[in-house]
C-alpha cells in the first residue's frame, strides 16, 4: 500500500478524488497526512475522512528553505519520507514552490498537477495565460517535481479544446474534470509499479 502525503492550497477537489479513491479497498494508496501553507478550505475534506492535517506558513520561517524543512518534518512525522517504503508526496493544488532542499529530500516521490500541457503554461496562472495566449488546447500535466518551476518529468497528460469566449473558472473547472480522474489513475500506477519515476527527477 502506498502511502501518501498531499499537499493543497484551496479547495482541495483533487484531494477529494484522492480520498474517495482510497475508500476502495482495491485502491492501491492510502492518504497518510495533507498538508497546506494556509487555512485551505480543502483541509475539510481530510477531517471529515480522518486524516491528520497541518499547516506550516512560509511567514513563521526564516526563509523558503527553512519552511521546506518544517513542511518535510511534518510529512515525515506521519512516515511519508525516505527509506525503503518512502511513499509519495503528492502536490495538488499547492500553490507554491517547493524549495530545492525540500526537492532533494524526497525526490523522485514527489509529483504535482498542473492545469496545463507542459511544457507550456507553466507557474501559478497556467489557465489564465493559456487563454491569453489564444491557446485551442490545453489540459492537465502530472509530473515529477524538480528543482525548477513545472519542469520536472511528465507522467501523465489529457487534453481539453478550448471554447469560444469562455471564462478562465469555466475552463479550469474542465481541466478539473479531467484532472482528477487523471491524478487518481497516476497514483494508482506508480503504486502498482507500472509506472516508475525517473531516478533524481530527471
Ligand atoms: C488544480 O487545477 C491544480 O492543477 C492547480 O490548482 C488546482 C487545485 O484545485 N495547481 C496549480 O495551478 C499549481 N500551479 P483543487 O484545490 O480543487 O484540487
Amino acid at each position: 500500500m502506498l502511502k501518501l502525503a498531499v499537499l493543497i492550497s484551496g479547495g482541495g477537489s483533487n484531494l477529494q478524488a484522492l480520498l474517495r479513491a482510497a475508500e476502495d479497498p482495491d485502491y492501491p494508496a492510502r492518504i497518510a497526512c495533507v498538508g497546506s501553507d494556509t487555512d485551505a478550505p480543502g483541509l475539510a475534506h481530510a477531517e471529515a475522512a480522518g486524516i491528520p492535517t497541518f499547516i506550516v506558513r512560509p511567514r513563521d520561517s526564516d526563509s523558503r528553505e527553512e519552511w521546506g524543512q518544517v513542511l518535510a518534518a511534518a510529512i515525515q512525522e506521519h512516515g511519508v519520507g525516505s527509506g525503503p517504503d518512502p511513499g509519495l508526496v503528492v502536490s495538488a493544488g499547492l500553490m507554491r514552490i517547493l524549495p530545492a532542499g525540500f526537492v532533494r529530500e524526497f525526490s523522485p516521490n514527489l509529483i504535482n498537477t498542473h492545469p496545463a500541457l507542459l511544457p507550456d503554461f507553466p507557474g501559478a496562472h497556467a489557465v489564465r495565460d493559456a487563454l491569453a495566449a489564444g491557446a485551442t488546447e490545453t489540459g492537465v500535466t502530472v509530473h515529477v517535481i524538480d528543482e525548477g518551476v513545472d519542469t520536472g518529468p511528465v507522467l501523465r497528460q489529457a487534453s481539453v479544446t478550448v471554447r469560444h469566449g469562455e471564462s478562465e473558472s469555466e475552463l479550469h473547472e474542465r481541466i478539473k474534470e479531467l484532472e482528477r480522474p487523471l491524478l487518481v489513475q497516476t497514483v494508482r500506477e506508480i503504486a502498482e509499479g507500472g509506472l516508475v519515476l525517473p531516478p533524481n527527477g530527471g
